[in-house]
């Protein structure tokens, strides 16, 4: 009879852990309950890196906490193919909710890893050129996202107001990158309507920039840049190749004159990333299909300039446009 209180008494017990366990998963989701997002960034350079810190404070602002009610898996590849690629079906073998691609090559790596995931492009510049989406309008499957496209026409008007004298400008940007080749072809046909004169140059890589930068600085009056991830990056090696042949930079983008650019007229890339998680947040909450939600534009420029660098190089600012400029200082 002792035997079987004993046995009655264990057996309550077991009973009694097995249902408070159970009840202690119920109440309390395990990480394995919420929803994954997988960002991947192409590489550091500053404009990504604001981009990204948008889209946490967006998520959050959404009520997507890491380790509350989200798990986010941040990876940086570095700028390395290899890294994109094995990144990326690591968010697919973990069944990643929703994945968020920074820059066009993350978003391509991304896109070539599934074709199920909702994907949210963080500032691709053209989606239907870079063969992301069916068309910006209505992408058509797992794919929609934020562009970064900048108004080159003004930054070209920028370049005459400054420069009213410059007739050739050089144009330079990375041939691996689809979101720069679309530029680089829109702003020669820009500049020609506008009646400057171009060359254009390109690099492979950023090894290639303080050799190509300074020949092209050789033959031109300014250089204009597009929203290029590989010259970001090498940003004040090519700013020292120009520096010494005294021609000035003009980026399409406000951390590219911070970084040693003279002026641009250039969109906020906080609040790009801000629209990118927003975009994330609204697919988690299955508010949007991605398939039928057009790619979003931010459609306000700022000027941006850096007089410290117009001194530098003996350039006059001209007032009216100090006035109405965001001074960068470098
Ligand atoms: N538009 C770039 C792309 O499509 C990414 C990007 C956003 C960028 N902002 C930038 C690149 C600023 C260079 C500088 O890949």
């Amino acid at each position: 009879m002792k035997k079987m209180f004993g046995f009655i008494a264990i057996l309550t017990i077991i009973l009694a852990y097995a249902f408070f366990s159970d009840a202690d998963t119920t109440t309390q989701p395990s990480e394995n309950d919420l929803p994954v997002v997988g960002v991947l960034q192409l590489t550091s350079h500053p404009a990504l890196d604001l981009i990204y810190e948008g889209i946490v404070d967006a998520l959050n602002e959404a009520g997507y906490i890491d380790g509350e009610t989200m798990i986010l898996d941040f990876q940086n590849a570095q700028g390395d193919q290899s890294n994109l690629n094995s990144m990326s079906t690591r968010f697919v073998s973990r069944d990643a909710d929703v994945m968020v691609g920074i820059a066009t090559p993350a978003a391509q790596s991304l896109a070539n890893a599934s074709s199920q995931i909702p994907i949210i492009l963080g500032a691709v510049t053209d989606p239907e050129t870079s063969n992301l989406v069916a068309s910006n309008e209505e992408p058509g499957g797992n794919i929609t996202g934020v562009s970064d496209e900048t108004p080159i026409q003004e930054q070209f008007a920028l370049i005459q107001e400054i420069l009213p004298t410059a007739n050739n400008i050089g144009i330079l940007y990375s041939s691996s990158e689809d979101n720069s080749i679309v530029q680089g072809e829109k702003a020669a046909e820009i500049a020609k309507e506008m009646g400057f004169e171009t060359t254009t140059m390109t690099v492979s890589s950023t090894n290639d920039v303080a050799q190509i930068g300074s020949a092209l600085a050789s033959q031109v009056d300014a250089i204009w840049i597009p929203t290029d991830n590989t010259i970001a990056s090498a940003m004040n090696t090519l700013v020292e190749a120009t520096d010494a042949a005294g021609i000035p930079i003009f980026p399409a983008v406000d951390t590219m004159v911070e970084q040693g650019g003279l002026a641009t007229v250039g969109l906020n890339q906080y609040e790009l990333g801000k629209l990118t998680g927003e975009m994330t947040a609204a697919v988690l909450d299955g508010k949007i299909d991605p398939a039928t939600t057009p790619i979003q534009y931010l459609e306000q420029g700022e000027i941006f300039v850096n007089p410290e660098k117009a001194q530098e190089l003996g350039i006059t600012l001209p007032q009216q446009i100090m006035e109405q400029a965001t001074i960068v200082d470098q």
